[in-house]
């Protein structure tokens, strides 16, 4: 039995974050807080407990999570660093289980943990463990791999609203993709699961597909357009990406093929096959169908 009652989210007005608040609203199992940044046009749900914090102020975010059981941190790139105030605030207000912003990749892998886009999430992990070996605080780190409606919202695992997706290394490179609605589902499962999430990494994917088989469910969906597939290695992407660090450019743009390097080459992890929490997060993987049907909604079929 779970003995997590009160939650707090931060972040929760976000892409991630509005749904994993939703669905810990909807579950009526949590009372939940929503703590937003000082200044932030984020809106929420009439009813919804929101406090305004100082994000670098231990004594604001202290304040912000007396009495709270549990956080879940669903921060963007942007605030990342900030969540090591955020962990000291939990320890000190006796937060039991801390879920940091990861939701992606899997960082337990040695390669990916190197990959340039990852320093503020191993930072904040290795803050974490540390703080974990020497106080009362626990924590889960959600890896889901790449988002399936997110990434194809955003065409980042396949731009199927256009004419020219860019297919990775031939397409065939299988990879772990989860829903956001799913990502939230874990959430859930890690509170009702403590002992078993206790400090470590869960590993969660609505299914493993690759870029062509995406083409394929495209191409079905909107059979009466034509496809101009643009082929690219990544190899040439993050040495491009390389050379743009090394000039100091640090734009998103620039992370974005160490983000794909994590996704599709095996030797970083981003297929979970075999080694997934679903069971016990209580997860069931979708069917091809399921994951068609996804795909579709973001294909524009005139
Ligand atoms: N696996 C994948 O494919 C994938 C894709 C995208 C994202 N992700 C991960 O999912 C997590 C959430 O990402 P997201 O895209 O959902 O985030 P997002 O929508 O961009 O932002 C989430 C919230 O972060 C807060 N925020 C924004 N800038 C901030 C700053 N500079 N400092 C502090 N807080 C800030 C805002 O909340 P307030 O205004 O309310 O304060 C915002 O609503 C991240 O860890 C991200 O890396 C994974």
């Amino acid at each position: 039995m779970s003995n997590i009652k009160n939650v707090v989210i931060i972040g929760a007005s976000g892409s991630l974050g509005s749904v994993v608040f939703e669905k810990l609203v909807a579950s009526g199992k949590f009372h939940v807080r929503a703590l937003k940044r000082v200044g932030s046009s984020s809106k929420f749900p009439a009813g919804t407990e929101v406090v305004e914090v100082d994000f670098d102020s231990l004594d604001s975010l202290k304040s912000a999570l007396a009495g709270q059981d549990a956080l879940v941190s669903t921060v963007s790139s942007g605030g990342l660093e900030s969540q090591k105030t955020l962990i000291d605030a939990a320890i000190a207000t006796g937060v039991k289980r801390f879920i940091p912003s990861e939701f992606g990749s899997n960082l337990d892998n040695p390669n990916a943990r190197k990959l340039p886009v990852y320093g503020h999430k191993v930072a904040v992990q290795e803050y974490l463990i540390e703080k974990a070996r020497t106080t009362g605080i626990t924590y889960t780190l959600v890896y889901n791999s790449a988002f399936l409606d997110w990434g194809l919202k955003h065409k980042f695992i396949l731009d199927v609203s256009g004419d020219k997706p860019t297919i990775i290394d031939g397409g065939n490179r299988p990879f772990s993709t989860t829903t956001l609605s799913t990502v939230a589902d874990a959430v859930i499962g890690v509170f009702g699961h403590l002992e078993e999430t206790k400090n470590r990494g869960v590993y969660i994917q609505d299914a493993v597909i690759t870029q062509n088989q995406l083409l394929e469910m495209a191409k079905k969906a909107a059979p009466n357009r034509s496809w101009d597939v643009m082929h690219v290695k990544l190899d040439d992407l993050t040495a491009e990406a390389d050379a743009k660090l090394t000039k100091g450019d640090y734009s998103m743009q620039t992370f974005v093929p160490y983000l794909y390097r994590a996704v599709l080459d095996p030797a970083y992890g981003g297929n979970f096959t075999g080694k997934t929490d679903n069971e016990l997060l209580g997860i069931k993987e979708m069917s091809e169908a399921e994951v068609f049907e996804v795909a579709k909604s973001f294909v524009y079929t005139t």
